[in-house]
């Protein structure tokens, strides 16, 4: 494999997906070098997390900028700056304008605690017992203008159980994000998976079936131990 591909995560919060793609990102033949974490929030968790692993990590505080397009042309240099090729959000809770987004189009991905297009927006895991479904999840997908509404890369899911709090069904998403999301960046940063028009493709045998077929290959460099 020839050069990794160089990727921001953005982050609003404590970083626990973001550490799963940086612990990924060290693994051998892994595509993605995690080489920046910025976040809107000065006092973003993830941040210091990201410190303590040697990676730059940067705070574009929004409410230092005077409207959205301020702020998202400071993070578009910063991304620039430093060479990104792709840039993953993971809990980053600012809705990008539709300028940001096109100029990152292809290259920026997001996970969302759901099993799109179920469930977008806030409190997922109350809407997933509210809506009294058995089976619940997590998605990553291209994001495009309308939110949470992308092409989607991948998805696993999880089962809903009778005594389920809030709580307890997002901690058991969560576990599940951690391993979703370093394989639909290693399928994204590789070239396997692609946004062509509106519509992810995947080189063939490559697409991951979720938690239904665990992600299939766990080397990123070898070929897929099942066919899609
Ligand atoms: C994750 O559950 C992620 O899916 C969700 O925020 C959490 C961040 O946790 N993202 C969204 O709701 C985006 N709409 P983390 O900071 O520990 O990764």
């Amino acid at each position: 494999m020839t050069g990794r591909i160089r990727t921001a995560v953005l982050v609003s919060g404590r970083g626990s997906n973001m550490m799963s793609l940086i612990e990924a990102s060290r693994r051998p033949g892994y595509p993605a070098d995690i080489v920046l974490v910025a976040s809107n929030r000065p006092d973003a968790g993830g941040l210091q997390h990201a410190r303590a692993e040697g990676i730059e990590a940067i705070a574009i505080d929004h409410r230092a900028h005077p409207d959205r397009e301020s702020f998202e042309r400071a993070l578009d240099e910063a991304l620039n700056a430093r060479g990104i090729e792709l840039v993953c959000l993971a809990g980053f809770m600012r809705v990008l304008t539709s300028w940001f987004v096109t100029r990152w189009a292809g290259r920026l991905l997001n996970i969302h605690p759901s099993l799109l297009p179920l469930f977008r927006g806030i409190h997922t895991h109350r809407q997933a017992l509210e809506a009294g479904v058995l089976l619940h999840g997590c998605t990553v997908h291209f994001v495009i203008p309308e939110l949470d509404a992308g092409p989607i890369i991948a998805q696993a899911c999880v089962p809903v159980i009778s005594d389920d709090t809030e709580e307890s069904l997002a901690a058991r998403v969560l576990a599940r994000e951690h391993r979703l999301y370093p394989t639909a960046l290693a399928l994204v940063a590789s070239g396997r998976a692609r946004l062509v028009e509106d519509r992810v493709k995947f080189e063939s045998g490559w697409s991951c079936e979720g938690e239904i077929a665990s992600p299939p290959f766990d080397s990123w460099s070898e070929t897929p131990s099942t066919s899609g």
